[in-house]
């Protein structure tokens, strides 16, 4: 069974705590929170309304210390932008690999990102939306657009009220994955909606002077980003360099065979 530690023990990751204890490809090693979280010390089960299993939430700041005395094969995290160069200075040592979930990351963190984990040979997959569906859309996208460059194309992005990051990661990276295939200085709008209680919804809408596609990704539940975060830490483990949810889906090879054929 693949080891693993959850790190962010929010709403996400407390879905991801969920699915790992009631699995028998999964087992959890570890979970950690916020620095001075009240639910540091806090045994998972009982933090689940479970009974206890035995391990403690500990706080991110005792990672380091808790990898050396526990095994893990990936950590899966699901936290806050803030705290990502403490989780990823922490695997370094053991070279740990990282599903990396959480979202929010200026252009300076990315680059301090991408060269820590080439230069410490840490595995990491990178994926601002890990549902296995977007990704697909992503892929599908590309095609798209390099079939119809001519074609108008905006995306609108809709989630619950408490999302801080505006637009959403996968609205940027749908608007870029399209406006990669387009002519230079074609723009890809984003809208961007805060309402309700809305997991995720993302449409892509592309229209010439005569006819219109449109193309949308709903998630209708966050076990939507766990499976997709299982699927990454399987195909993460034992690995290093940089990699994203196209290399976990194999996406890259069949748009590779697919733009052949456009
Ligand atoms: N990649 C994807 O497909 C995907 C899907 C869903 C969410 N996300 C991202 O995953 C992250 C967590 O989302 P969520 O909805 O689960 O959020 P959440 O419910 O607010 O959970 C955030 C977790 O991170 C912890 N945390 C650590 N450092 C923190 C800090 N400095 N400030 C605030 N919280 C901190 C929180 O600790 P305490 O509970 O102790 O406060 C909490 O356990 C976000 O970046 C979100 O955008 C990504």
């Amino acid at each position: 069974m693949l080891k693993v530690a959850v790190c962010g023990v929010g709403r996400t990751g407390s879905e991801v705590l969920r699915a790992i204890l009631d699995s028998d490809r999964f087992q959890l090693t570890a979970a950690f929170c916020r620095p001075e979280s009240e639910k540091a010390g806090r045994d998972v089960g009982e933090y689940l309304n479970r009974n206890n299993i035995g391990i403690t939430i500990r706080e991110i700041s005792q990672m380091e210390q808790v990898l050396a005395e526990t095994p893990v094969d990936v950590v899966i995290d699901f936290s806050n932008h803030t705290i990502t160069k403490t989780l990823l200075r922490a695997c370094k040592k053991h070279r740990t690999p990282v599903v990396l979930c959480t979202t929010g990351f200026s252009e300076a963190d990315m680059l301090w990102m991408t060269d820590f984990v080439q230069h410490n040979k840490i595995g990491l997959v990178f994926a601002p939306n890990v549902t296995l569906g977007v990704n697909v859309l992503l892929a599908a996208l590309k095609l798209v657009a390099r079939a119809l460059p001519s074609f108008d194309y905006s995306v609108t992005e809709t989630h619950h009220n408490k999302k801080v990051d505006i637009p959403s990661g996968t609205a940027k990276k749908l608007a870029a994955a399209i406006g990669d295939e387009l002519p230079a200085g074609a723009e890809v709008p984003i809208t961007a909606i805060r309402a309700g209680g809305y997991v995720g919804l993302h449409t892509v809408m592309l229209a010439s002077d005569y006819e219109r596609i449109s193309l949308t990704h709903e998630s209708f539940s966050r076990r939507a980003f766990v499976e997709g975060a299982l699927v990454a830490a399987e195909f993460i483990a034992g690995k290093t360099g940089w990699y994203d949810m196209e290399d976990v889906l194999g996406m890259h090879m069949i748009q590779n065979a697919a733009a052949d054929a456009v």
